[in-house]
Formats: C-alpha cells, sequence, structure tokens
C-alpha cells in the first residue's frame, strides 16, 4: 500500500513536472498529448475490476505480461488506436480467446471503463 501511495505521488509530481514542456519525448507539443488518466479516477478503478475479471490471468496484475509474445500491455495504446485495441479485446487474437460479451450494449460501461484502465497502464511507471 505504501508502495502504491509512493509510486502515484511520483506519478502526480511528474505530471506536474511535465507541464511546463513545449513539446513531449515524442517530439508533439504537450497540448496534443492526452494525461494519463487519474488512477484513483472511478473509471480506472471500475476498468481495473473489468481486467482483473478478464484479463489478468494473461496479461498480469500490472498489465507487464507473461513471457509469452506481445502479452505486454502497458504502451498498448502507443502501438495500436482504440479501435484496434477494442476489437483484439471482442475478437481475440492468435492465441488470445476474445470476449465478444464485452460488446454487447449493456456492457459499454464496462468495455469504457476498461479502456480507462489499459490508457493509464500505458502511461509511463517509475
Ligand atoms: C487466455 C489468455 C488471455 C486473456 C484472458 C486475455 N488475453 Fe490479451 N492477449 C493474449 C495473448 C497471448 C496476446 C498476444 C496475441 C498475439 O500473439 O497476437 C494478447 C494480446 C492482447 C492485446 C494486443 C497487444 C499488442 O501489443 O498487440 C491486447 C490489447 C490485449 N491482449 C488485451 C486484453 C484484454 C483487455 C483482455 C481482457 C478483456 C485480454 N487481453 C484477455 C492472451 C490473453
Amino acid at each position: 500500500m505504501t508502495r502504491l501511495l509512493i509510486a502515484s505521488m511520483l506519478v502526480a509530481a511528474l505530471g506536474i513536472a511535465g507541464c511546463g514542456d513545449k513539446t513531449g519525448p515524442d517530439g508533439k507539443p504537450a497540448t496534443t498529448r492526452t494525461p494519463p488518466p487519474d488512477p484513483n479516477s472511478p473509471g480506472v478503478q471500475a476498468g481495473k475490476i473489468v481486467f482483473q475479471d478478464n484479463c489478468q490471468q494473461c496479461h498480469q496484475a500490472d498489465g507487464s505480461g507473461t513471457t509469452q509474445a506481445r502479452t505486454n500491455l502497458r504502451g498498448v495504446f502507443g502501438r495500436l488506436d482504440e479501435g484496434k485495441i477494442r476489437d483484439t479485446i471482442v475478437h481475440g487474437r492468435n492465441f488470445m480467446p476474445g470476449v465478444p460479451d464485452l460488446s454487447k450494449p449493456e456492457r459499454k460501461a464496462d468495455m469504457d471503463h476498461l479502456m480507462e484502465y489499459l490508457r493509464w497502464l500505458t502511461a509511463p511507471k517509475t
């Protein structure tokens, strides 16, 4: 718990320090980059539960994946666009089974929260 607290404080501190940047490491102006979601926001917290129920057995609780190729989800938003990520989740890919249930209208909130959580996983961690 303490480690988590320290980690989120560091993330917050980095976020503040990064605000003055004209351009980021990706060379894009800071204003065009979406800030990472707050890990304590309701969306990220709800998405974490969806992730724990459906994904973490293969992708690990922290999204770092296993030795199996392409299971590391940290940085996935930089590699794939959101449409492709949603498509992979619903239909699966190679050794990953799809979760078609998440495409149902009544699961829309779960899917959106899952995106929030994946976005948070994507953000650089200390
Ligand atoms: C049974 C194990 C398993 C489960 C459960 C699973 N995945 Fe995967 N996932 C994989 C594997 C294996 C790959 C690599 C697929 C490939 O080789 O193309 C993958 C790939 C992905 C990718 C593409 C990563 C990239 O860099 O291309 C995303 C995004 C993803 N998974 C998200 C999820 C999410 C979100 C869930 C939960 C809804 C989930 N996965 C559940 C095994 C799993």
